[in-house]
């Protein structure tokens, strides 16, 4: 079935290949199975521990609060390792990211050019989004072992340092969706109307 211009080495590749695409495909022609004897039925406990998504809105934010002072402290132990004293990115890490993709702020108003930065600060429509992402998310290797107030505090530390809220400004659950984030306004509704019905 191969034409004489394939390679003999590149012919059996391709054997194989078709012989993957050919065979029956019994599991999915029956549909799954019912039960797959392994695992175990999730717990409401397993999944109030990750079910904690934070609404634009706000809702699910936990009590607590804090500010960019407090936020400093728990960023120059917690985070700045990684992300720099400045929130640019320290280059060179191993095994991490370039230190442009660990870039928290800046950028503002590139989205737009030639050469994009997007951060925190330049692209992230929704503050409770970074509360969200760093309490599942970071520190990168003790992801989950933040408190709210330093949640809250190390998120005001960023939001200020990117001059997104004065300095002063204290977050808790009540304000933090207040926030007004750079480029709230800078996402256009997906134009296909019937998608997500
Ligand atoms: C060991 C290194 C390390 C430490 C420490 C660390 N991070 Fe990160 N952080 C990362 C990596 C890696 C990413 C993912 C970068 C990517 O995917 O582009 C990231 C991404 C982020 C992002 C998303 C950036 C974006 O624009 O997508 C935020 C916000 C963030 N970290 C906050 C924090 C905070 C706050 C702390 C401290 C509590 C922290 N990080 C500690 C490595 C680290």
């Amino acid at each position: 079935m191969f034409t004489r211009s394939v390679d003999p080495k590149y012919g059996a590749l391709l054997a194989a290949a078709v012989a993957v695409l050919a065979m029956p495909s019994v599991a999915l022609a029956d549909g799954y199975p019912a039960q797959f004897e392994f695992g175990a039925p999730a717990s409401n406990q397993d999944i109030a521990a990750v079910a904690i998504a934070i609404a634009p809105d706000g809702k699910g934010l936990p009590a607590g609060k804090g500010d960019h002072a407090a936020g400093k402290r728990v960023y120059e132990a917690k985070c700045g390792d990684c992300h720099g004293a400045t929130l640019q990115g320290v280059p060179g890490l191993p095994d991490m990211p370039a230190g442009a993709a660990l870039r928290l702020i800046g950028g503002r108003g590139t989205l737009t050019t030639g050469n994009p930065v997007m951060t925190v600060e330049s692209y992230w429509p929704y503050a409770t989004t970074l509360f969200d992402y760093i309490r599942r998310a970071m520190p990168f290797q003790s992801p989950g072992s933040l408190n709210a107030d330093e949640l809250y505090a190390v998120s005001a530390y960023i939001l200020a340092e990117g001059n997104v809220i004065d300095k002063t400004m204290v977050l808790d659950a009540q304000t933090l969706p207040r926030v007004q984030m750079p480029n709230r306004d800078g996402f256009i509704p997906d134009p296909r109307p019937e998608f997500f019905k």
